[in-house]
């Protein structure tokens, strides 16, 4: 994200000084898999947080919609003042009693089922998504395509959507319809359908990769795999002396944009509280530590498949270009019209219009610069 965080606030930066609406529509993320596959911990990795439910079985039977907003902290300060000082107290209390560096105030979450209410507890935020889960489906594992909507705030994302979908299940359980696999597939195929999803199709290294329905999923909405990237999940989890290289390498099944495997916290990690962070250190040393893997392990685990779909989106910022620049450009005509109006409302004082025309001038340059920087960033990326 290193890169992609600049080139989207710059782009946005321009924008809004020229009081324009965000200038490109990045594409939402879509994860993929069979149930317990690991989409919910792949995507909280690459979100980095912790804040969805995760666990064996059924966890995620609502389309759980994450929308990621880039805060910029001088500018919401005053703005978010007096919210801190009413969780102030609270979160000091939390501190004390896990020890942890909690900052509040920087990154909080919002429902779109529970308008002006910010959470800044992520453990109350999953305790949220399992409620509010249940309201709609009932406590008894069933599924419903309604999906539940929150808005991420924090200065450490990108104004990018993620949506973890329920995993795909064969046998119905508790209040589960007979035509569930059915019922599941419909709703996942309306999220990856549309032209501008990502598809993450998760996949567990402990399960046959010709048996991915994941995979099949994402073939027939993406055929070219132009938007598919392949994530193998629970690499620890593989018998001694097997590996999946032949998966990773595209050997067993082609992917345009190939694979990345991963190692996210298991249960007995979730059930001892390790953190993102030491699951992250965890992942590094066991593709260093790897007889195999030890040989790609810079093209191993989480922070490569966010620096992969990094890439990904930065293309698609390179494709929307020509769009943007036809749309900046129609823009200034318009200002530079509404000027010369205002020029000879002001008595035909062409300094001020003069001046203003060269202030949005150079607007248009810088706008140009990054874009054009961004273009060569991608290529040489
Ligand atoms: P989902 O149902 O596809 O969303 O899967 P979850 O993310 O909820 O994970 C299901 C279970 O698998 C949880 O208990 C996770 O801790 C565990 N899990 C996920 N990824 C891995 C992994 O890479 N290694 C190990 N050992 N466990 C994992
Ligand atoms: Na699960
Ligand atoms: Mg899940």
């Amino acid at each position: 994200m290193e890169k992609l965080i600049p080139a989207v606030n710059k782009l946005q930066d321009v924008f809004g000084q020229l009081g324009l609406d965000s200038p490109v529509d990045l594409p939402q993320i879509m994860v993929v898999g069979s149930q317990s596959s690991g989409k919910s911990s792949v995507l909280e990795a690459f979100v980095g947080r912790d804040f969805l439910p995760r666990g064996s079985g059924i966890v995620t039977r609502r389309p759980t919609i994450v929308q990621m907003i880039q805060t910029k902290p001088d500018k919401l300060k005053g703005e978010q003042e007096e919210v801190d000082k009413t969780v102030e107290k609270k979160g000091k209390q939390q501190e004390d009693e896990t020890g942890k560096d909690t900052k509040y105030g920087d990154e909080w979450v919002e429902f779109l089922h529970i308008p002006n209410k910010r959470f800044y507890d992520f453990e109350q935020v999953r305790q949220e998504i399992e409620a509010e889960t249940d309201r709609t489906t009932g406590k008894n594992k069933g599924i419903s395509p309604k999906p539940i909507n929150l808005k991420v705030y924090s200065p450490n994302v990108v104004d990018l959507t993620v949506v973890d979908l329920p995993g795909l299940t064969k046998v119905p359980v508790g209040d589960q319809p007979d035509d569930i696999e059915k019922l599941i597939r419909a709703m996942i195929m309306s999220y990856i359908e549309r032209p501008n999803a990502i598809v993450l199709a998760v996949h567990p290294a402990n399960a046959d990769l010709a048996t991915s329905d994941a995979l099949q999923m994402a073939k027939s909405v993406d055929p070219e795999g132009d938007r598919t990237i392949g994530v193998i999940t629970k690499l620890d989890l593989m018998d001694k002396g097997t590996d999946a290289l032949e998966w990773l390498q595209g050997k067993v099944y082609k992917l345009k944009r190939g694979y990345v495997g991963v190692v996210n916290r298991s249960q007995a990690d979730i059930n001892s509280h390790k953190t993102i962070q030491e699951a992250r250190e965890a992942e590094k040393r066991f593709f260093k530590e790897h007889p195999v893997y030890k040989n790609f392990a810079d093209q191993m685990g989480s922070e490569y498949l966010a620096k992969k779909l990094s890439g990904l989106l930065m293309d698609h910022i390179r494709k929307c270009l020509p769009d943007l620049r036809t749309k900046i450009n129609s823009q200034l005509k318009e200002k530079q019209k509404e000027l010369l109006k205002l020029g000879s409302a002001l008595g035909d004082n062409e300094d001020i219009g003069a001046a203003l025309l060269s202030i949005i001038n150079h607007y248009a340059m810088e706008f140009n610069q990054a874009l054009e920087g961004k273009a060569h960033e991608v290529i040489s990326a």
